[in-house]
């Protein structure tokens, strides 16, 4: 005769780390726990949220005032394992606003769950930040673009196979089918434009193409991206701008084109190349987002 002992999970008392017990709690209660515990310690509210790609991580450090926690001390924050992908979340000052700046983000090819790669958004929203701004580098499928140059989003493909909002929605953080027609806000695009003219960096502007990754394209998938409207590949931004737009932030997006996409130069695509041009752009992209940051809707 076999006995079968149920226990209910509702008397287990809140555990408040980033253990697989996660899953067994709602995303909007991990979400509201995550968002206390950053109220508890961030005296100033801040106004924009920025997330850093590689290579841009640097301006992080450039926050004035600032308060920095790891994300591993951060209850339920997902902590990147990929090397030269720090990661600190830092509440300060940038040209006379104030910001939070994600240093260091978790991609979904990693094998985080969307709702994982997504959560610092989520708190984001939750806590009543209004504006985030997304950077990221990615490949050149404009046959125009050359690496090195900065492209504002102006849309996306989601190309990733999946979609964050996949699943029982929760109206608490968002409506089942929310509107992506302006999911890089338009106002917040000629900002851009305008910042980057009155600082002399030209502007490129065009659809980033989200894929899954880790591998890079073939030939053959650069055409189709080029036939479907693409004209930048990536492996991030898509998932955050998802969930950004469900929660009603205004987004913006800038990619840095840190190298030709496959099949569009003669050479192999090659990770150091890409951390190299990000590397080099860096000071520019940085002089782009302080300006951008400064004058933002
Ligand atoms: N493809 C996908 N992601 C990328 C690339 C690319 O060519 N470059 C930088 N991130």
């Amino acid at each position: 005769m076999y006995v079968t002992i149920y226990v209910d999970l509702c008397f287990m008392p809140p555990v408040m780390d980033n253990s697989s017990q996660d899953s067994n709690r709602s995303l909007y209660r991990r979400v509201s726990e995550t968002s206390a515990w950053l109220e508890e310690r961030i005296e100033q509210q801040p106004e924009i949220a920025l997330i850093l790609g590689s290579g841009l991580g640097a301006l992080a450090g450039e926050l004035e005032d600032d308060v920095t926690f790891a994300y591993e001390d951060i209850p339920h924050f997902p902590v990147s394992a990929v090397e030269g992908h720090a990661g600190e979340l830092v509440v300060g000052d940038l040209e006379g606003r104030r910001v939070v700046a994600m240093n260091g983000r978790v991609h979904y090819y990693e094998g985080w769950t969307l709702d994982e790669v997504t959560f610092p958004v989520r708190v984001f929203g939750m806590l009543e930040l209004d504006q985030l701004l997304v950077t990221n580098s990615a490949g050149g499928a404009h046959p125009a673009f050359d690496p090195g140059d900065l492209m504002v989003i102006s849309d996306h493909l989601n190309l990733t196979g999946d979609n964050p909002l996949r699943g029982d929605n929760d109206e608490r953080l968002g409506p089942r089918f929310p509107d992506m027609t302006d999911a890089y806000d338009s106002e917040w695009r000629e900002i851009i434009h305008r910042v980057g003219d009155e600082l002399g960096i030209e502007l490129e502007e065009g659809v980033y193409a989200g894929m899954m990754g880790p591998s890079y394209e073939t030939p053959a998938e650069i055409q189709m991206v080029q036939t479907l409207g693409g004209d930048a590949v990536g492996m991030s931004t898509v998932p955050e701008v998802i969930v950004a737009n469900h929660m009603g932030l205004r987004v913006a997006g800038i990619s840095c084109i840190t190298n030709l996409a496959a099949g569009q130069g003669d050479e192999a695509l090659d990770h150091a190349e890409v951390e190299e041009v990000a590397n080099r752009i860096r000071e520019t992209f940085i002089e782009l987002v302080r300006g951008v940051v400064a004058e933002s809707p």
